[in-house]
């Protein structure tokens, strides 16, 4: 980094005295930032401060959860209102019954919903009480869909060389992590995306076996990749025909690309929803939720989710209030996200167009990633894997910082608009941009 970040040095040596990489998870540190990350300070609507004082347009908003930007008036007036009474009650409680209500209210068949902290906490219980419920093992999981790091999920999710993962009509199965329980990934099935015959195949090959399939309805751990059209659907299809759950991890799409989310945008209807980051206003809150007779499999314990700090009393003010704010005036919020979203995208493949720059932009309104590629479209983890110039996004990215514009410097994550962004946002991140991309 060429601009002024000598305190930020300063504090990552101090930092690795006694944390592992001078954070708290390897996406915060070396692997995504080079040298040394930068220390962020503070943030206030769309920008962030780091501790040598420079300020960011923030793209990454905390890995997307942060729907209204950050330190929104209304989530620090219900968080500051709330702490004089105490921050975690872990009793029944009124704000979260009004919480689940906001939800109910918002994303298709919740008709019960159960909190929780995290997505990971959200996805591991969905799963459980699938296989719960249908009283089978298996599940399919598709290539490059991240879902938190269960055993269960972390399998053929980080990028490597695209033949390492075999032939696509027979994936071989490689574990995202060392210390996996032996037999974890005995009973998940991986199946790439975006293919209508290998869903058809993995099903029929497994016939009896299967609990659920879960998918993101935008990938989003892989840059951003849609689903084909009618491809959600079809999966819905499939799962129906062959008395299968339908899981739909919604924690980076939830309350970020409709008010109901993938299910709304893409008109398909899940069992059991997941999600997690754009519910709680940056406080750890998370759950899922589906239709009453699946969720009664929780009933006392029969499949077990517990957690000290589900529901929070200051994580439920905080979501109730992140919650109103998107909901107000007709949901106006989602209008703006998009405008901002597609805005900022059609300006970057201009530039991109202009200066014969090899690269993509591939978006989801607000949720969007710039791909260096030849390809004109990247539809699938293989095809992120051969054609995406992972190196060159990460450089592309640093040197954005040293121009005060802050996206997500892992090619496989994504930017998001929030609330707080404006037009003048996007002109700055543009100008930015066509400067690092000129020279
Ligand atoms: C689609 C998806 N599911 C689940 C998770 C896990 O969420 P958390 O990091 O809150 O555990 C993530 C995190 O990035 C995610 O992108």
């Amino acid at each position: 980094m060429s601009h002024g970040t000598k305190k930020s040095k300063a504090l990552f040596e101090r930092a690795l005295g006694v944390m592992v990489e001078g954070g708290s998870s390897p996406s915060r540190g070396p692997a995504n930032y080079g040298d040394y990350p930068l220390f962020i300070e503070r943030g206030s609507g769309s920008r962030i401060w780091d501790v040598d004082g420079n300020e960011y347009i923030d793209w990454m908003l905390a890995y997307g959860a942060l729907p209204l930007g950050h330190a929104h008036p209304s989530v620090v007036e219900a968080i500051t209102g709330a702490a004089s009474g105490g921050s975690l009650l872990a009793a029944a409680t009124e704000i979260e019954i009004e919480v689940a209500e906001l939800i109910a209210g918002m994303v298709p068949g919740a008709e019960r919903v159960r909190f929780a902290n995290t997505g990971t906490e959200a996805t591991m219980a969905a799963i459980r009480l699938a296989r719960g419920m249908m009283g089978r093992p298996k599940f399919i999981k598709f290539e490059g869909h991240y879902h938190g790091w269960y055993d269960d999920f972390l399998v053929n999710s980080h990028p490597q060389s695209a033949v390492a993962f075999g032939h696509r009509n027979d994936p071989i199965k490689i574990a995202d992590s060392s210390g996996l329980n032996r037999r974890a990934l005995d009973d998940t099935i991986v199946v790439p995306w975006n293919d209508a015959t290998a869903i058809e195949r993995a099903v029929i090959d497994n016939r009896g076996q299967i609990a659920a399939v879960i998918t993101e309805g935008v990938m989003a751990n892989i840059g951003v990749i849609p689903p084909q059209d009618g491809y959600l659907k079809l999966l819905r299809e499939i799962t129906r025909d062959n008395d299968i759950l339908l899981i739909l991890d919604e924690t980076v799409t939830g309350f970020r690309v409709a008010p109901g989310g993938c299910q709304e945008y893409f008109d398909v209807e899940a069992d059991i929803v997941t999600f997690g980051k754009g519910v709680g206003g940056g406080m750890p809150v998370a759950g899922f939720a589906g239709r009453a007779d699946l969720m009664q499999g929780l009933e006392w314990g029969g499949v077990l989710h517990y957690g000290t700090q589900n529901a929070s009393r200051l994580g439920m003010f905080a979501a109730a209030a992140n919650l109103r704010e998107l909901n107000k005036d007709g949901a106006a919020a989602f209008t703006h996200l998009w405008d901002i979203g597609e805005t900022l995208c059609s300006g970057l493949r201009e530039l991109f167009a202009t200066e014969g720059t090899a690269a993509i932009v591939q978006n989801v309104g607000p949720m969007l990633q710039i791909m260096f590629t030849e390809q004109e479209r990247i539809t699938d983890f293989r095809g992120f894997c051969a054609h995406v110039d992972r190196v060159a996004y990460q450089h592309f990215a640093w040197k954005l910082f040293d121009h005060g514009v802050y996206m997500s410097p892992s090619s496989a994550l994504h930017s998001v608009a929030c609330v707080a962004h404006t037009k003048n946002d996007v002109s700055s991140t543009l100008a930015a941009v066509a400067e690092v991309i000129s020279g």
